[in-house]
């Protein structure tokens, strides 16, 4: 059954560590009085874990402007966060803005700010992806990835941080991902966005700190949203086997099964998240003023063991690719 070792492993650290996020329903909810008469522009806010971090903060009090490319998705967007609003007195607005420009971006956020003043809160969520086989993939993919993932995410805080700078406050939180920590098969060009969002946060958060700017990074599993759906279409046969949604036809002895089951388990055991879930641990984390932010309480215990399980991994990758290669007959 899809999911149970994950289920179990989710109830072994709830066990020790208390409740996760993961274990909880997912419903939009008001969590308290933090994000009230707050102010959050959110990149990719028309879409996936941007539109449902977007409602969150909505229901909890927040103004939220979104900015992305898609004028019809944007109004479509805009019209469900606003419906999440608790009071009158919260302001939306949806904006055009294309964040591989930062010439764009930097008159979008001069227009929110005209309407509505300075934004405590940035959310960096616009992302593309394109899986692939290095060999075959466009380059152009490769400088895609790199201008939306990671130049989108610096564009977005150059625009915004003269403001919060001005402020005296912030906080920033970029998308990052679990390929972004982790080397995943088909993810040459979305790897390299993603660590590099992870290690610019990483530097960020320092220099930020002394003006009283926070500075958050989400690493999120594969999370139910337009993106992944679209991904997955793309994925070669060995990335869903090393992440344990397709299982090989073949296992030669109990090395290959050990291999299938590991990482099965950490990549989710078929049971992707939901955006809402993800949406529920970023407001947690901001609250909670956490750096790293993991909405998978498994992955989130294993990360700063990450040194100690990537050989395991690299093991169990090696293993899991010989035997989709060989279902390719490519060997
Ligand atoms: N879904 C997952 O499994 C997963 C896992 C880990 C990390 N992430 C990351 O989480 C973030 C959100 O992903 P998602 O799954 O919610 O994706 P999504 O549903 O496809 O939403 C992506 C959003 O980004 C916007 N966007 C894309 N390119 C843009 C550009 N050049 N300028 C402005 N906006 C742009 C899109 O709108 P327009 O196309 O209209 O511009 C859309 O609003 C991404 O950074 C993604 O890499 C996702």
């Amino acid at each position: 059954m899809p999911g149970t070792s994950r289920a179990r492993a989710v109830f072994c650290y709830e066990a020790v560590f208390g409740p996760t996020t993961r274990g909880g329903s997912g419903n939009m909810r008001n969590t308290g009085t933090y994000f009230s008469g707050k102010s959050a522009i959110i990149t990719g806010g028309s879409s996936g874990i941007g539109k449902a971090i977007a409602r969150l903060l909505a229901s909890n009090g927040a103004s939220v402007f979104i900015v992305a490319r898609d004028q019809e998705k944007l109004s479509g967007a805009l019209r469900e966060i606003e419906g999440a609003r608790i009071t009158t007195e919260q302001r939306f607005g949806a904006f055009r803005g294309d964040v591989t420009s930062f010439d764009e971006l930097t008159a979008v956020v001069r227009a929110i700010v005209e309407a509505d003043g300075p934004p405590d809160i940035l959310i960096n969520s616009a992302g593309v992806v394109c899986p692939g086989y290095f060999e075959e993939l466009p380059l152009s993919t490769f400088r895609e990835q790199m201008d939306v993932n990671y130049f989108g995410t610096l564009h977005a805080i150059r625009a915004v941080l003269p403001y919060m700078m001005e402020q005296g406050q912030g906080h920033i939180v970029n998308l990052s991902s679990v390929a972004g920590a982790i080397g995943v098969f088909g993810y040459t060009g979305y790897a390299a966005s993603k660590f590099a969002v992870r290690g610019f946060s990483e530097a960020l958060r320092i220099e930020l700190k002394p003006h009283n700017i926070r500075v958050s990074v989400v690493i999120p599993e594969d999370t139910d949203t337009p993106q992944l759906r679209g991904e997955r279409e793309m994925q070669p046969l060995e990335t869903r086997m090393t992440e344990g949604m397709v299982r090989p036809e073949r296992l030669d002895g109990p090395r290959d099964a050990l291999a299938y089951w590991f990482m099965r388990l950490f990549a989710g055991g078929g049971e992707d998240m939901t955006a809402e879930q993800v949406a529920e641990a970023v407001l947690k984390g901001m609250r909670r003023r956490r750096f790293l932010i993991a909405p998978d309480p498994l992955f989130g215990f294993a990360y700063p063991w990450r040194g100690l399980l990537i050989p395991v991994a690299n093991w169990a990758f090696d293993r899991l690719v010989r035997l989709a290669r060989r279902q390719r007959g490519t060997q």
